[in-house]
């Protein structure tokens, strides 16, 4: 696939396999965006990327409404909650993360 200028958003791009990801993309030349709460993602996995602006880069919750609807043409959902350390509860509010934060 020809990866130059397609718009590219990367939902949990700051987790360790997604700024992996973002990298790899940024290397073919797609314009990507990121979206992540922070919750155990680290901002300085792409923070070089960010201060050159080469990425952009949104601190949101993606269950929150709205979140989800930025446009992007291609979508990479790595948004997660560790499933393995997670109660009944968690494991509902994982698989919405999942949902929500993808279509
Ligand atoms: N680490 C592994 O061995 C492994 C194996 C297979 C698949 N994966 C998948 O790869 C992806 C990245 O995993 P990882 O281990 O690098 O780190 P991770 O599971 O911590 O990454 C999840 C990312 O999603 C973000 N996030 C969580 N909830 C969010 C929300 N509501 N809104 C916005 N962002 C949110 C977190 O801040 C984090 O950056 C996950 O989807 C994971 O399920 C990981």
């Amino acid at each position: 696939m020809n990866w130059k200028s397609k718009q590219v958003l990367v939902t949990g791009g700051a987790s360790f396999i997604g700024s992996t990801l973002v990298d790899a993309l940024v290397d073919r030349g797609a314009k990507v965006r990121v979206v992540d709460n922070l919750s155990s993602g680290k901002l300085e996995n792409s923070q070089a990327k960010i201060a050159s602006k080469t990425v952009e880069f949104l601190h949101r919750d993606l269950l929150e409404p709205g979140v989800a609807d930025e446009a992007a043409r291609v979508a990479a959902g790595l948004a997660a909650r560790a499933a393995l350390s997670v109660g009944a509860a968690d494991r509902t509010a994982a698989r919405l993360l999942a949902l929500l934060g993808s279509f």
